[in-house]
C-alpha cells in the first residue's frame, strides 16, 4: 500500500521498471551527448570524472530519488508535501518540474535531427561521405534550415504527445521492451566495424589513456551534468518513475543495473565514435554535432551500409523517443496530481509550451536565425543551466532530504523493502549509502558548482 493510497497504474512486471527506467536514462545523453563533451573535454580525462561521478554521487542518488517515489507514489511536488510540510520542499520538486521542461525543449531538437536522418539514410544520403568535411558540410547546410529544424521538432513532440496521452504503461514499456535491445546490438555492430578501420586504435588511446593536464574545473562540472543528464537524475524523472513501482522490487540492485547499462551504452557509443574520429582523422571537439559529422562516414564504407543506417538511426530515434516520453511524463504527473487537470489537457497544453521553448533553439544553428545569450546560443544556454546546474543542485537537495530531513530511520526500513537479503549480507551498504547522502555528495556538489562558477 502507498501512503497515499491512491489507486495508481504499475509496471506490468519486475522487469517492466527496470527496463523502462533504462529507456529512460538511454538515449541522446549517451549516444550523441556523451561522445560530443568527451570530445570537447579532453576525451580519458572527462572519461574518469565521469564515471566516478556515477559511482560516487550518481548511483546513491539514484537510490533516493526512486525511493522518493516509490514510497510516496506521487510526482515530485506531491512527493515531497506528502513527506514534509514545509513549501521549501515542494519548491525543490518544482524546480525538477521546470528543469524536466527546460530539458526537453533542446532534447527533441537533437530527437528531431535523429528522426531527419532516418529520412536521409533512407534516400541514400548517408552513403556519400568518403570524406568527413562533406558529411560535415551536410550536417550544417541542414539544420541551418529552419524549415527542416524547426518541423522535426515539432514531429518530434506530436509523437511524445501521442504516446504520453495514451497512458503510462501501454506507450512506454511497449516501446522500450523492443527498442533498447535492437539499438545495444546495432551500437555493439557499430563499434566492431569501427575498430577494424585502420587508425581507429588512436581513438581508444583517446578515450581511455587519461592526460590529466586536462582536467580543470569546466571538464568536472560537465562531467558531473553528465553523470546526471545521463542517468535522467536530479529532476524527478527516477522519482516519477518509481511511483509506479512495488513495494516488492530491489530498489538499490536496480538502481546499479541502470547506471551499469546506461555506462555501458555511453562507453560503446564513445569506442564507435572516436575509433572513427580518428581513423578519418577528424577533430574530437566540434560539439554536439559530432555523431551526425561521424557517422555518414561509417555508413558509406561499411558493407550493407544502407540498411544499417537506416535501422541505427530508427533505433536511435526510438531510444530518444522513450527519453522525451520520460521527460514530459514529469510535467505530466505534476499538473494531473496536482492541479487535477485530466491527462490528456495536461499533455496538449504542455507539450505545446515545449514545442514553442523549442523553436529558439532549433533556430541556433543558422547564423541567421541564431540569438546571442551571453556569448551562448539559446540552445547551448538552455542545455547548459538546465544540465550542468539545475540538474546536480536537484541532486544536492535529493542528497539532503534523503540523507538528513526526511527521517533515516524511516528511510532504511523503506530501502530494505525488498531488498532485505541484500542488506542483511552488506549491513555497510547502508552506512556508507548515509555518509555518501549526507556528507560527501552534497559537498562534492557544492565545490564543483561554486568553483566552475568562478565562485571558490
Ligand atoms: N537520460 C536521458 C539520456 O541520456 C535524457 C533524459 C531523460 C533526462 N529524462 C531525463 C535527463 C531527466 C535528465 C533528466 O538521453
Amino acid at each position: 500500500m502507498s501512503i497515499s493510497g491512491s489507486n495508481r497504474e504499475q509496471w506490468g512486471s519486475k522487469a517492466g521498471f527496470i527496463l523502462a527506467a533504462t529507456g529512460s536514462a538511454v538515449g541522446l545523453g549517451n549516444i550523441w551527448r556523451f561522445p560530443y563533451l568527451a570530445g570537447e573535454n579532453g576525451g580519458a580525462a572527462f572519461i574518469f570524472v565521469y564515471i566516478f561521478c556515477v559511482v560516487l554521487i550518481g548511483i546513491p542518488v539514484l537510490i533516493a530519488e526512486i525511493l522518493i517515489g516509490r514510497t510516496t507514489q506521487k510526482n515530485p511536488v506531491g512527493s515531497f508535501r506528502t513527506l514534509h510540510k514545509s513549501k521549501f520542499w515542494r519548491g525543490i520538486g518544482g524546480m525538477g518540474v521546470v528543469a524536466g521542461f527546460v530539458i526537453l525543449s533542446f532534447y527533441a531538437v537533437v530527437a528531431g535531427w535523429t528522426l531527419g536522418y532516418i529520412f536521409e539514410a533512407v534516400t541514400g544520403n548517408l552513403l556519400n561521405y568518403d570524406i568527413a568535411e562533406e558529411a560535415s558540410s551536410h550536417f550544417v547546410e541542414l539544420t541551418a534550415s529552419p524549415f527542416w529544424n524547426v518541423g522535426l521538432l515539432a514531429l518530434v513532440m506530436i509523437l511524445t504527445m501521442a504516446i504520453v496521452y495514451f497512458g503510462v504503461q501501454k506507450g512506454i514499456e511497449r516501446g522500450s521492451k523492443i527498442m533498447m535491445p535492437l539499438l545495444f546490438v546495432l551500437l555493439i555492430g557499430l563499434m566492431f566495424y569501427g575498430l577494424t578501420m585502420e587508425g581507429s586504435a588512436q581513438g581508444l588511446t583517446y578515450l581511455f589513456n587519461p592526460d590529466w593536464s586536462k582536467i580543470n574545473t569546466n571538464v568536472i562540472l560537465a562531467g558531473l551534468g553528465q553523470a546526471f543528464f545521463s542517468m535522467s537524475l536530479g529532476m524527478g524523472a527516477m522519482l516519477t518513475y518509481g511511483s509506479y513501482m512495488s513495494r516488492k522490487e530491489n530498489v538499490p540492485t536496480s538502481a546499479v543495473w541502470i547506471a551499469v547499462l546506461d555506462t555501458s551504452v555511453a562507453l560503446i557509443a564513445g569506442i564507435c565514435i572516436f575509433s572513427v574520429v580518428f581513423a578519418t582523422g577528424q577533430n574530437p571537439d566540434v560539439g554536439p554535432s559530432l555523431i551526425f559529422r561521424t557517422l555518414p562516414v561509417v555508413f558509406t564504407k561499411m558493407p550493407g551500409g544502407y540498411l544499417f543506417a537506416i535501422l541505427f538511426f530508427v533505433a536511435l530515434s526510438l531510444a530518444a523517443i522513450t527519453s522525451t516520453v520520460s521527460l514530459l511524463e514529469v510535467t505530466t504527473a505534476y499538473f494531473v496530481d496536482e492541479k487535477k487537470w485530466p491527462r490528456k489537457k495536461a499533455v496538449l497544453i504542455i507539450g505545446t509550451i515545449t514545442l514553442l521553448l523549442g523553436v529558439p533553439s532549433a533556430l541556433s544553428f543558422s547564423p541567421n536565425t541564431s540569438v546571442d545569450v551571453f556569448g551562448f546560443t539559446f540552445f547551448g544556454i538552455t542545455e547548459f543551466i538546465s544540465s550542468n546546474l539545475m540538474l546536480p543542485i536537484g541532486g544536492f537537495f535529493i542528497a539532503i532530504f534523503v540523507g538528513w530531513i526526511w527521517g533515516f530511520d524511516k528511510v532504511t526500513e523503506y530501502v530494505k523493502e525488498g531488498s532485505e537479503k541484500l542488506f542483511e549480507r552488506f549491513p555497510w551498504m547502508i552506512k556508507g549509502w548515509k555518509i555518501v547522502l549526507r556528507f560527501i555528495a552534497p559537498i562534492l556538489i557544492i565545490i564543483v558548482l561554486l568553483s566552475s562558477l568562478g565562485i571558490i
